[in-house]
């Protein structure tokens, strides 16, 4: 989906910034001990066998093989794919999402030097960052292969009730997923059905377990657990904090898919996992904010627009925040404007639709009554925008589909604290 540009123009693009003349010889800088560790551990999460990214970085021989395009990507700041800025924000895996000036520096002056490997003895290799939680419990797996059916815009919203496997009421602190077909499935929304009526409002009879579901994209009895997008990372809470599932709950699992309507229809199998408890002291619920009524002119480079809610409810935490849109959007924001007019920065970075987050807080905050929460989301929708896809570029309104534009913050809450 992302388009970079191809290596020839990185590689000019560098050979402009005039570097010094002068100093023709570069720093020595082995693999083993100096640039190893930052490699396994900020770049080869995606980059190993089954990774997000091509290719395996984990070992001297495979890096060393890639040096060159490791330095331009790195150089040019195309990698690691963009996350929230700690400095707003400290939040879970900050760490490992992006790389020091130093560390930019040594992976630089190492492909310069022509990749050695140094001396296998120094080496300081981490463990490659295992991104998925070994610990669920509970998988809730699509009740059949699905073989997709995209509309004339390439979207297809497809929605299954899932066997609720509880006897008794459950709380959930850890989600992670199984993706299907990575290829097509541009989210996955786990949700319980309060009315336990899933798809009537999509004009089902009720006893459907597979159906249709668009416009609305949820139905407004739904209460959501969850959401994946491309790139993100299991969810944990903090001890003692999970989401409640009741027996009897209907749970709703709603794909998004994106393929070309064009080629023969691909196929897909996705399932939830989850790691769930008897007890927790608090319990935790997902909520969304965001603006819907934009207008995203065409060819604007930079175009923001912004919502703000107004604490009515009480005291309540925050342990975490999802940003969302789609593949025009470019930079995020949110915060707390407090009554007494200071402002509390909760997530802000710039947006990369192919790796999207739930940043889950390292300090859970506070969101106290009469404070405001306010998200602001900017686009790039003009012609040379990494992901346009009109041409010419053209006006965007709020819209589900891939198409179009959505501003969602979505954020893990509770009341009280
Ligand atoms: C969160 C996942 C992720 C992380 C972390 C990540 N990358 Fe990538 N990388 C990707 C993806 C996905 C692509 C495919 C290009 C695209 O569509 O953006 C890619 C492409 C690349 C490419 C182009 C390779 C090719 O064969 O086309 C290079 C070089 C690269 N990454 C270097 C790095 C380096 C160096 C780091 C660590 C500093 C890193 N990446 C960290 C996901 C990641």
């Amino acid at each position: 989906m992302r388009v970079l540009l191809p290596l020839t123009a990185l590689a000019a693009l560098t050979a402009c910034t005039g570097k010094d003349a002068v100093d023709s010889t570069p720093p020595d800088v082995a693999w083993y001990g100096e640039v190893e560790d930052t490699v396994i551990e900020k770049c080869a999460t995606c980059h190993q066998p089954g990774g997000l990214g091509p290719g395996d970085w984990s070992t001297y021989e495979t890096a060393a093989a890639g040096a060159e395009a490791i330095k331009v990507y790195v150089e040019n700041g195309a990698m690691p794919l963009a996350a929230a800025d700690p400095e707003c924000r400290s939040y879970h895996g900050a760490e490992r999402m992006h790389l020091t000036d130093e560390e930019t520096q040594r992976i630089i002056d190492w492909a310069d030097a022509g990749a050695p490997a140094g001396n296998p003895a120094h080496s300081n290799a981490p463990e490659i960052p295992y991104l998925h939680l070994d610990d669920t419990d509970t998988t809730l797996e699509m009740p059949l292969e699905h073989t997709l059916e995209v509309d004339e815009g390439d979207n297809e919203y497809f929605c299954m009730i899932l066997d609720n496997p509880f006897t008794e009421t459950r709380y959930v602190t850890g989600i992670d997923v199984e993706v299907g077909n990575r290829e097509v499935v541009h989210h996955m929304l786990l949700a319980v059905d309060m009315n336990g009526n899933a798809g009537v409002g999509y004009g089902t009879d009720g006893t459907q377990t597979a159906f249709r579901c668009q416009d609305p994209i949820l139905e407004s009895d739904w209460l959501l657990l969850h959401a994946w997008t491309p790139g993100m990372e299991p969810v944990e809470f903090p001890d003692g904090v999970g989401l409640q599932v009741n027996p009897g709950d209907q749970l709703v699992l709603q794909m998004h898919y994106y393929a070309d309507h064009d080629l023969p229809a691909q196929t897909d199998h996705s399932a939830y996992k989850l790691r769930t408890t008897d007890h927790v002291n608090t319990v935790a619920e997902m909520a969304a904010v965001g603006p819907d009524d934009f207008r995203i002119p065409a060819g604007a480079d930079s175009y923001s627009d912004s919502e703000s809610l107004e604490n009515d409810f009480g005291r309540m935490t925050l342990y975490g925040a999802f940003p969302h849109m789609h593949l025009l959007g470019s930079y995020f924001s949110s915060s707390i404007r407090k009554m007494g007019g200071s402002e509390e920065c909760l997530v802000r970075g710039e947006y990369d639709f192919d790796h999207q987050m739930t940043y889950m807080f390292d300090v859970p905050v506070q969101f106290n009554r009469r404070d405001r929460l306010v998200v602001e989301c900017t686009w790039n929708n003009a012609a040379d925008a990494p992901n346009q896809y009109n041409d010419p570029p053209q006006d965007i309104v709020w819209g589900e589909g891939s198409n179009a534009e959505m501003c969602y913050m979505l954020f893990y809450y509770s009341m009280g604290q």
